[in-house]
């Protein structure tokens, strides 16, 4: 079954509105034509609404970096999902291996934001991976498996529609490792065999699964090869508009 790309950009904690916006004009252009694929720009809250307008009349579509489960109230620090929605966000990244390392988000959190998320009609790209010491370890599917049910938790079969889990080994972010083709189909294909557990093959054989760690134009087309990669969720290459334009139009 042929699931259409998704072509992800997490900026992170990077750009200013000037530079955001250009980034974002350039990435709008490069996906001009790339119509057989979706492309995701995640910008830092403080600029998402101006590169929303930038973005409008594109084909790109925005998400913010996190997302809260509450719809307003005393969560200083938080965005919520209406939030969201208000400036033209239609989805939002969640689980990033950085919130849960630096900002020690556990998984009951990640979940909550989940099923908060999928309640207010987000798209939701759930991140999951294993530490290097984790693979060093062998518990590589432990994890993947612990991480994946305990973040679906309570998410129903109707809500699948709206997920996208994005296969990030930590040790491949930021890294400048990627992990083999192999390896991330090893992967991806163990995710997508529990998510046939958790709902059922059907809901699995829609499921976008995107990866994640030093993606780059050298190495985008053999991982999209594969066939469990749906896609890819971009840090470092998505701040470089041509490496980003290469990536979106992998072939
Ligand atoms: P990277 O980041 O492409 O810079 O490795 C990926 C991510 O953290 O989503």
């Amino acid at each position: 079954m042929k699931r259409r790309a998704l072509i992800a950009g997490n900026w992170k904690m990077h750009t200013s509105v000037i530079d955001g916006c250009d980034l974002a004009t350039k990435v709008a252009k490069s996906a001009v034509g790339a119509d057989d694929r979706d492309v995701l720009l995640a910008p830092p809250f403080t600029i998402i609404s101006e590169v929303g307008h930038v973005l409008r009349g594109s084909s790109v579509l925005l998400a913010g970096q996190n997302v809260c489960w509450e719809a307003q109230g005393a969560f200083t620090g938080e965005i919520s999902p209406v939030m969201l929605t208000d400036i033209g966000a239609i989805g939002a990244i969640i689980g990033h291996s950085e919130r849960r390392q630096i900002f020690g988000e556990s998984d009951e959190m990640i979940n909550k934001r989940v099923v908060g998320a999928l309640d207010h009609d987000l798209m939701v790209i759930l991140c999951i991976g294993e530490t290097l010491e984790e693979r060093e370890q062998e518990r590589t599917f432990a994890v993947i498996k612990q991480q994946l049910s305990a973040g679906l938790s309570g998410v129903t079969r109707e809500q699948t529609s709206r997920l996208v889990i994005a296969y990030e080994p930590v040790w491949a972010i930021g890294t400048g490792k990627t992990a083999s083709k192999e390896q991330a189909q090893e992967a991806h294909a163990y995710i997508r065999s529990l998510v046939s557990e958790l709902f059922e093959k059907e809901v699995a054989e829609q499921m976008r699964i995107l990866y994640g760690g030093s993606v780059k134009p050298a190495n985008v087309d053999e991982l999209m090869a594969q066939p469990d990669i749906d896609g890819a969720l971009v840090g470092g290459a998505a701040l470089d508009a041509e490496s980003f334009g290469r990536i979106i139009n992998f072939k």
